[in-house]
């Protein structure tokens, strides 16, 4: 990560920790390793995220509906779907520092640092001609040609290492790239070996009757266990969905990058039941509609792209990611799969229940393949914090540090400002509060300038200032200033409500999918 972006990384985590967005979890005990606790703000950013996340799913199609399943299940939900043998990372250590890595991060980490120095030679080149083609450059440039076919040919041998479970020769790319620990400096590796990533605990309060359960590591084998229960409930018909938002526990060897890798996380999970030989379509259909859905957030299509994965579950028949540009670099935000029918197929094996749909049209039963989309909720936090996160220096020199949150998203809507705590401007002010309040998240604040009020809302994420004076006691009119442009505007009391609505509702967005 360039130190201006790490500079910047810090400055969002502890401004997130300032405004009440995200705290370390349990911090008057020093905190617990990558786990975190989100604040009054943060709280209602998270809820404002899955909320268009649900509605845009469920709300929005006819053939979705959505499911809450408990986080623990039956054990042998995991031995059926693969995570008790093979839900593992590879892990390896550096022994003079003792620091523990992912070895296919280290990998990764090193390709995108090769990747870093191509877009470096396009930015250069892009400065020195006046008309360029940065597709051209790419492949005609002796110097990116050769980055490029290093990167290929790592690609290359990490993927056949990883199909063929070669954990000898995933560490012998570490070697051979000469990939050093961050911390102590030196190349003196462990053996890779597989570390799974479950959180188990005892269900039961006499050890004799007890049995190991696990913490969920995913929410979508809550939807596939509940498969029949919906489609035979809610009368469903190929192809249809379920979807669930909830949490997730995984074990993560290298947990880091704030909420980016956290031990405890919300998954918003999407199973989309297709009958045999239809899922690759809905495969790409659910590509270009979840991709339409994070550009509608308005952070930029420029931060989106997606990255095909180099190795492929033995059942699924495509996968990728949709990765999104964090302040250290493009990272996985969602991963859109075709899984096949392996999932109910292992759950019918272990359950020894059938899962069948019958299909009227082909007059026949079969286990559906399943397209799955599954986007971490705090992952889409982090996207939409770090992007929103701006400082500017303004004329006076002083440093304004605002959160440029999507308004629809935006914890609080408008600050209702008397300018001063006297006069009968509080009484006006909170007059309009109390209607505001049935649509609106508002929020009231009296103390200090309405300067430096302004500042505290940018610094919240607020969209609208609204600020009650002396005339607004005989013309009935306030001035709404916004937080992204700056500029005032004055309009009756009457009209506020309808004016944050327009500008702040979800619905209005949602529109636009
Ligand atoms: N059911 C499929 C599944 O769980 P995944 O790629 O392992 O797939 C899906 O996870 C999404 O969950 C990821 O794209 C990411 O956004 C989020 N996620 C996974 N592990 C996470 C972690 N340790 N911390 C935060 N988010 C995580």
């Amino acid at each position: 990560m360039a130190a201006v972006t790490e500079d910047l990384f810090k400055n969002v985590i502890s401004h997130a920790k300032e405004y009440g967005y995200v705290f370390p979890s349990s911090e008057i005990y020093d905190g617990l390793s990558s786990v975190y606790d989100y604040g009054q703000y943060g709280v209602e950013l998270k809820k404002n995220i899955r909320e268009y996340w649900w509605r845009a799913m469920v709300q929005m199609h006819e053939n979705i509906v959505g499911l809450d399943a408990s986080i623990f299940m039956h054990p042998t939900t995991w031995k059926a779907s693969g995570h008790v043998d093979a839900f593992s990372d590879p892990l390896i250590d550096n022994k003079d520092s003792n620091k523990r890595y992912r070895a296919d991060v280290l990998i990764e980490d090193h390709m995108a640092k090769i990747e870093e120095k191509i877009n470096k030679e396009v930015e250069k080149a892009a400065k020195r001609f006046e008309k360029f083609d940065a597709q051209v450059f790419k492949t005609t440039n002796a110097r990116v040609l050769e980055y490029q076919a290093k990167i290929d040919e790592i690609e290359a041998r990490f993927k056949t290492a990883l199909e063929t479970d070669n954990l000898a020769e995933v560490k012998q790319i570490i070697v051979d790239l000469e990939i050093v620990c961050t911390v102590s400096g030196t190349r003196n590796w462990t053996d890779v070996r597989q570390f799974n990533l479950m959180f188990n605990t005892q269900l039961g309060s006499v050890s004799e009757e007890s049995s190991t359960i696990y913490l969920r590591p995913e929410t979508a084998q809550g939807i596939f266990v509940n498969y029949l229960n919906v489609q035979k409930t809610g009368r469903m018909k190929l192809p249809f969905g379920i979807a669930q938002t909830g949490k997730a526990f995984r074990n993560e060897i290298v947990a880091r990058q704030f909420i980016f890798r956290m031990r405890e996380f919300e998954q918003m999970e999407m199973q989309f039941f297709v009958a045999p030989g239809d899922d690759m379509k809905y495969y790409e259909e659910w590509k270009t509609k979840r991709m339409a859905w994070h550009n509608s957030i308005g952070l930029g299509a420029n931060k989106y792209r997606f990255h095909d994965h180099i190795k492929l579950a033995h059942y699924a028949k495509a996968a990728c990611d949709i990765e999104f540009q964090f302040p250290f670099g493009f990272k996985e935000l969602e991963g859109i799969h075709a899984r096949g029918n392996f999932d109910l197929s292992q759950h019918e094996l272990f359950s020894g229940k059938k899962l069948q749909y019958f299909d009227p049209e082909r007059n026949e039963s079969y286990v559906p393949c399943v397209v799955e989309t599954s986007v971490g909720l705090d992952r889409l936090f982090l996207s939409i914090l770090s992007t929103a996160y701006t400082e500017e220096k303004l004329e006076d020199g002083s440093i304004r540090t605002a959160l440029n949150l999507p308004a629809f998203l935006a914890p609080i809507k408008a600050a209702i400002l008397p300018l001063v705590k006297k006069d009968g401007l509080p009484e006006v002010a909170k007059k309009l509060m109390n209607e505001l309040k049935y649509d609106h998240m508002v929020q009231y604040d009296e103390k200090d300038t309405v300067g430096k009020r302004y500042r505290r809302q940018d610094a919240i994420g607020t969209p609208y200032c609204i600020t009650i004076d002396h005339d607004t006691l005989t013309d009935n009119a306030v001035t709404i200033r916004s937080r992204d442009t700056m500029t005032q505007v004055r309009i009756p009391l009457t009209e506020v409500n309808e004016y944050l609505r327009l500008r702040t509702s979800m619905t209005e967005v949602l529109k636009t999918l």
